[in-house]
């Protein structure tokens, strides 16, 4: 390793933003230690800069594993997550904890796992992977929006908590991105999506349309770009947002009324 080259830990890197990030990253130069669950999958792209760690994030013990072997860490991107696509009455407890442990939970124990590192350097930079859907509401996603509403959350109080050890926290607010997102991770309650559901309409009426949209959204690099900039840019905002959608939505919901808001969303996505 090379002296005073930069150590990044992403998580999720198997498939999207992870691994695009992770390879752009290397290639900058920066020391990657890629975590996935299957880091096999990332055979193909590793390299002496890109080092893919098997990490389950729900599970301390095994984060606990590949951070002991990992000294020195300048910057954490908490990538990983997945979207749980079900109505609030067809809730499923395993469902909802579980969308809350890969998507919460992972993001504090990998918090939990590199701040006391972070803290003895008196330097780091926690980057968040939120959404946009972490400032704006939308029907059938109710489990996955409180999930990045509370990244959010996160973000805001780590900055607080972490400003006098010179650690950064960000957030990333993506709209739509083409990744595996829509195509394999996407967790569908098969209740809502019954023929007979009392919500068949606004299924037949939405669902397509969003799974749509990230299926023909941006591409990962965008955010892969925007992840070097906060790392490198020691003054830059909290939170961004990238990708078309993002930059649609959220100065909207930022200058109008929430009821403004609600009725432009309704619109858009002929909700009635
Ligand atoms: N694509 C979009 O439109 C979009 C929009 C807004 C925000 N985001 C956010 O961006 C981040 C990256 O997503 P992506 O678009 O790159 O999607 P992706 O291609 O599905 O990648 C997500 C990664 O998260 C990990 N992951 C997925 N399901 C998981 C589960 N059940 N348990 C544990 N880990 C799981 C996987 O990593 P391993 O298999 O390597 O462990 C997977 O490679 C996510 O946090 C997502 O919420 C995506």
């Amino acid at each position: 390793m090379e002296k005073n080259q930069k150590v990044a830990l992403i998580t999720g890197c198997s498939s999207g933003i992870g691994r695009v990030s992770a390879r752009f990253l290397a290639q900058k130069g920066y020391r990657i230690y890629a975590l996935s669950r299957t880091p096999e999958k990332l055979s193909d792209i590793a390299s002496e800069n890109l080092h893919p760690i098997k990490v389950d994030i729900t599970d301390t013990d095994s984060i606990d594993a590949a951070l002991e072997k990992i000294e020195h860490i300048d910057i954490l991107v908490n990538n990983a997550g997945y979207g749980l696509v079900s109505t609030v009455e067809d809730m499923n407890e395993t469902q909802m904890l579980r969308q809350f442990d890969v998507n919460v939970f992972g993001v504090l124990r990998m918090c939990k796992a590199v701040i006391p590192k972070m803290r003895k350097q008196e330097a780091g930079v926690i980057i968040n992977i939120s959404s946009f859907l972490g400032k704006i509401g939308l029907p059938l996603l109710t489990f996955y929006n409180a999930s990045k509403y509370a990244v959010e959350g996160i973000t805001d109080s780590l900055r607080y908590e972490l400003r006098d050890f010179n650690i950064r926290v960000h957030s990333i607010m993506p709209g739509f991105f083409d990744t595996d997102f829509a195509r394999d991770n996407l967790v569908v309650n098969p209740q809502t999506f019954e023929k007979n559901s009392p919500y068949s309409k606004l299924v037949a009426t939405l669902a397509p349309v969003i799974i749509d949209q990230i299926n023909h959204g941006n591409d990962a690099i965008e955010v892969s770009k925007l992840i070097l900039k906060i790392i490198e840019d020691e003054n830059f905002d909290a939170r961004q947002t990238a990708g078309d959608k993002a930059k649609k939505f959220i100065p909207m919901k930022k200058e109008l009324s929430d009821e403004d808001f609600e009725r432009r969303v309704r619109e858009y996505y002929n909700l009635g």
